[in-house]
């Protein structure tokens, strides 16, 4: 990939990661343990914390909430704009970026629908805070992926959490024609295609920039066993019961309640009879805290159906499409994030799994 930035970008960025960490690992077990103060003084006299709303009448007025939810709405816009910010930067770069999107790669690899509609419930919000949101700009792919990095900033491989679900997936069933939904500029689906090479992968996604990186990055690797199209992941277009395992990252939060579950009968469709749905995604562990804090993220980082997708019957809708042996639970991403002790800041991994 060509070089975007200099060591003033990379020191500014780093620097953004820096404070993120500390809001983290520090202000947010701040943040808890003064919650659970507040909880137990407002149980001693009667008025129990029961959920988020109660959570948010102790908590909204404090400084240190104030301070933590100023940092994740604001630590996240600087990482785009102003004089280091992503986009500018791959702005001064984007004759070179372009050039590189416009090389040619293998045929059949990417497949991009010239009329195709993003949906309104995607482009109505700027989602992560992106400018322009992922779809809109020819670079918008280079921009996700410089900035996912500090999303998952774990790079060793077995650290880092696409590998550590394709495994687990892998665990469940070995698919031999795997669709990857929502598949972005291809990071999810990357381990899939790299550690089933036998398998058959397709990536779909909305956003085409993202496709174009995803499908330029498996030609530089040479990956002969994967495709990327550009199809909304309610009508893959794909022949019914043609997939094995229909899998998808960090997707179903972005898409409000009726497209979750339109999306859950297409996986159906597309599934083989005894075919394993699985999705790595979001719901925080029952708890008020918990779900007043992800509930919180999801307003300041631009994310409006991740609160709606918590509050859906997930489980039922799956076995209402006909889903068996369906179950959730808990997803460790990274090594440690699931101890008792565990007391940073950290998105509630969770896996929805069901079979046809
Ligand atoms: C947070 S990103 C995750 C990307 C990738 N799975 C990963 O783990 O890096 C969510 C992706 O879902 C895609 N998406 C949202 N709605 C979609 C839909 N209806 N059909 C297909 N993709 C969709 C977005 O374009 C975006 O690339």
């Amino acid at each position: 990939m060509s070089s975007v930035g200099d060591r003033q970008f990379e020191a500014y960025q780093a620097f953004l990661l820096g404070c993120k960490l500390h809001w983290t690992g520090r202000i947010f077990p701040a943040l808890h343990a003064q919650y659970r103060d507040k909880a137990e003084r407002a149980a001693n006299a009667g008025t129990p914390v029961t959920d988020a709303t109660d959570v948010a009448k102790l908590m909204e007025g404090e400084t240190l909430y104030r301070n933590f939810a100023w940092l994740e709405r604001h630590l996240q816009r600087f990482k785009y704009s102003g004089r280091w910010g992503l986009q500018p930067v791959h702005d001064a770069a984007r004759d070179e970026l372009v050039a590189e999107l416009d090389a040619p790669i293998p045929e059949g690899l990417l497949e991009l629908d010239p009329d195709f509609e993003i949906p309104t419930y995607f482009r109505s919000v700027d989602i992560h805070q992106h400018p322009g949101g992922i779809w809109s700009d020819a670079i918008a792919g280079y921009v996700y992926e410089r900035g996912a990095r500090s999303t998952t900033p774990l790079l060793d491989r077995d650290k880092d959490l696409h590998y550590r679900f394709t495994r687990l997936v892998n665990e469940r069933k070995q698919g031999r024609r795997i669709l990857d939904m929502g598949c972005g500029f291809g990071k999810s689906t990357r381990p899939f295609w790299e550690e089933n090479r036998d398998a058959d992968v397709v990536g779909v996604d909305i956003a085409g920039p993202c496709l174009r990186l995803a499908a330029h990055d498996a030609a530089a690797a040479q990956a002969r066993n994967v495709r990327f199209l550009q199809r909304d992941c309610r009508r893959t277009g794909l022949p019914d019961a043609s997939r094995d395992v229909v899998t998808s990252t960090m997707v179903i939060h972005e898409m409000p309640p009726p497209a979750i579950r339109d999306t859950f009968a297409e996986a159906m469709r597309v599934l083989e009879p005894g075919g394993l749905m699985i999705h790595l995604d979001f719901i925080p562990a029952d708890d008020p805290f918990m779900h007043f804090m992800h509930y919180g993220h999801g307003r300041r980082n631009n994310e409006p159906y991740m609160e709606p997708m918590v509050k859906m019957d997930v489980k039922q809708t799956m076995r209402d499409l006909g889903f068996r042996n369906v179950e959730t639970f808990d997803f460790e991403e990274m090594p440690g994030a699931l101890a008792s002790r565990f007391e940073r800041w950290r998105f509630p991994w969770t896996v929805i799994v069901g079979e046809k």
